[in-house]
């Protein structure tokens, strides 16, 4: 670790909000948050109004909210479009009885349906439940059944994977799509969205009433139901002016699907509490479409995850020079490590340092970030956000001194953490066994100036003859040898040495397996980072198993290496 730490890049963003951060850091409240809304006084609240319907309001209605594209589709929505279609579709869900509280899930691709149907939700006070697009049947059973959900927006294409019979509560489908067959429960989008009238109440809610439910998978058991309320959005907004620096005239370009945390409290509540242009694209990774997406919408700032940014340093620097990307001004990552070799690709080539930010599910919102102007060290998540105090501390509740590896844990409570997890009371007590503590599940240590550095998930990392190793350190090392485009590290039992390091790995473009190859890669490591981190066994695979987010799935690694079932791959890509 000591290799990756010492470097700084600390060249000064060419626009940043540092000047709040630092007047507001010793004296910050999450009360002056508060009061730039108008429900500080009323204590009446509803999300999707501060997003959208504030803005037209102020006199915003005709600015860009929404850039849509995808292979089929490119249209543009203002603020005023996304007033008047999410109030038709809240007219729609109440002439269906759907109410505060209800849960009401979304299952379908990125489109701006999708983002309209968010909207609605919201607006008529019901809790949201976004599911990802490639859910197959167990998923979206699983998700709907343990929600009570009583209603579902998803397109004909995906009606398949809904098993309606077993799903006694839910009572609504509401199906975008064509030619859809009149039938009980069925509710066909377009055509009654043409007759709703764009006028509607706004359901306002208190604070801590439900927004949405995001469900997540652990290690052991079925996904859990992460439940956060409209209160979250301080955290939204506020990690939207510090950490994305999104300000007036922004263009801004987060490349999650809503199905995840990060595709909606930052793929919607953040930019459009923002008021700024948000920039949704549908349909696979691929670097010339992506590239083409910044040109073509002039994006500013850009929120993406290590796997893209590993993918597009895979694809090379030739690419990055047939696109116009000068309107960038701030890049950000999160999900997984970002690898300092990463950060350094990005800055050489793009000229901007990848800003990496550290949250979770359960956080709601960022809480450990790369501010826009401070020095990064390239491989640390930064530090934590003005009103968010996190400490490394052991099992009893210790605060550790730096350099010390230990828990990850956040002082609670803070605006966005999750509220329950949806009828399950003991899996979120155990988050909170300590009292005054969150316990994140991820290992970390501090270093002397504050910032903090991932080491792993607490059931990761590695012991390899007495030494403690981080899968995310030997992994960085790795991406750096030219031949690997990605790897995932596992502790492999062993009778001598407790654990030994083993690599799963994927080569780039051009390389082929062999036997020397794997003992020239063993040896980079030895010699780059240190002879216990080395993996001594080796081996490649076409692909490794990653969650939609990105996160390579060393559990899954870990299960084909030892022969045991992999658990609930709910989560895996493809
Ligand atoms: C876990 C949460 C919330 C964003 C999407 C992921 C890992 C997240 C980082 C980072 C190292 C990271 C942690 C965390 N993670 N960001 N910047 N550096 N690890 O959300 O699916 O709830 O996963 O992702 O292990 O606990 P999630």
């Amino acid at each position: 670790m000591s290799q990756l730490q010492g470097e700084i890049i600390s060249v000064g963003a060419p626009s940043s909000n540092l000047g709040d951060y630092v007047e507001t850091y010793d004296n910050f409240s999450w009360e002056d948050v508060e009061k730039q809304f108008s429900w500080y006084e009323t204590g009446k609240v509803n999300l999707a109004y501060e997003a959208i319907d504030r803005h037209v309001d102020a006199g915003k209605g005709d600015q860009i909210a929404l850039r849509f594209n995808d292979p089929t589709r490119d249209e543009t929505y203002t603020f005023g479009d996304l007033q008047a279609k999410s109030n038709q579709f809240a007219n729609v869900l109440r002439s269906r009885g759907i109410s505060k509280g209800d849960r009401v899930f979304v299952f379908m691709p990125r489109s701006p349906e999708l983002y309209v149907s968010i909207l609605a939700i919201i607006k008529v006070g019901a809790v949201v439940g976004p599911l990802f697009e490639a859910f197959m049947e167990t998923a979206v059973k699983d998700r709907l059944e343990d929600s009570g959900a009583v209603a579902l927006v998803t397109t004909t294409a995906l009606l398949p994977r809904v098993k309606r019979k077993e799903l006694p509560l839910l009572q609504h489908l509401f199906l975008v799509g064509k030619d859809i067959v009149p039938e009980k429960g069925v509710v066909d989008y377009y055509k009654e969205m043409e007759l709703a009238s764009p006028e509607a109440e706004i359901e306002w809610v208190n604070r801590e009433d439900g927004l949405i439910l995001h469900y997540t998978s652990g290690s052991t058991g079925k996904p859990k139901g992460v439940y956060h309320v409209h209160n979250a959005m301080l955290q939204h907004y506020y990690t939207g002016k510090v950490v994305l620096d999104l300000k007036e005239g922004d263009v801004y370009w987060c490349t999650a699907d809503p199905g995840w945390v990060t595709g909606t409290s930052y793929g919607i509540f953040a930019p459009w509490l923002h008021g700024v242009t948000n920039v949704v694209r549908g349909g696979r990774f691929s670097p010339g479409d992506w590239y083409e997406t910044i040109q073509k919408n002039k994006v500013s700032v850009w929120y993406s995850a290590p796997t893209a940014f590993r993918m597009f340093m895979g694809a090379g620097e030739d690419i990055v020079k047939q696109y116009d990307l000068s309107t960038l001004r701030h890049i950000l990552s999160v999900g997984e490590p970002l690898n300092p070799e990463v950060v350094r690709w990005g800055y050489k080539v793009y000229g901007h340092r990848i800003h990496d930010t550290w949250w979770m599910t359960e956080t709601g919102g960022q809480l450990i970030c790369n501010y826009p102007s401070m020095p990064i060290k390239p491989g640390s998540m930064g530090k934590p956000v003005p009103g968010i105090h996190a400490a490394i501390i052991d099992d009893n509740g210790k605060v550790l001194p730096p350099h010390r590896m230990g828990n990850l844990a956040i002082r609670t409570p803070w605006p966005s953490m999750m509220r329950l997890i949806w009828n399950n009371a003991p899996k979120y007590e155990e988050y909170f066994r300590i009292p005054g503590w969150y316990i994140s599940g991820d290992t970390a240590y501090m270093d002397e100036d504050g910032y903090f550095w991932f080491q792993g998930r607490i059931d990761d990392v590695i012991n390899s003859s007495g030494e403690r190793v981080g899968p995310f350190e030997v992994e960085s090392k790795l991406v750096e040898h030219p031949a690997v485009a990605e790897a995932g590290v596992i502790g492999k039992p062993d009778p001598t040495r407790g654990e030994i390091i083993k690599a799963f790995i994927s080569l780039r473009e051009g390389f082929a397996p062999s036997e020397e190859l794997k003992a020239e890669i063993s040896r980079f490591v030895k010699e780059g980072l240190s002879a216990h981190a080395a993996p001594r066994e080796i081996e490649f695979k076409d692909r490794l198993p990653k969650t939609r987010s990105g996160k390579i799935m060393r559990r899954v690694l870990k299960a084909w290496e030892l022969n045991l079932p992999a658990g609930d791959l709910s989560t895996i890509e493809d």
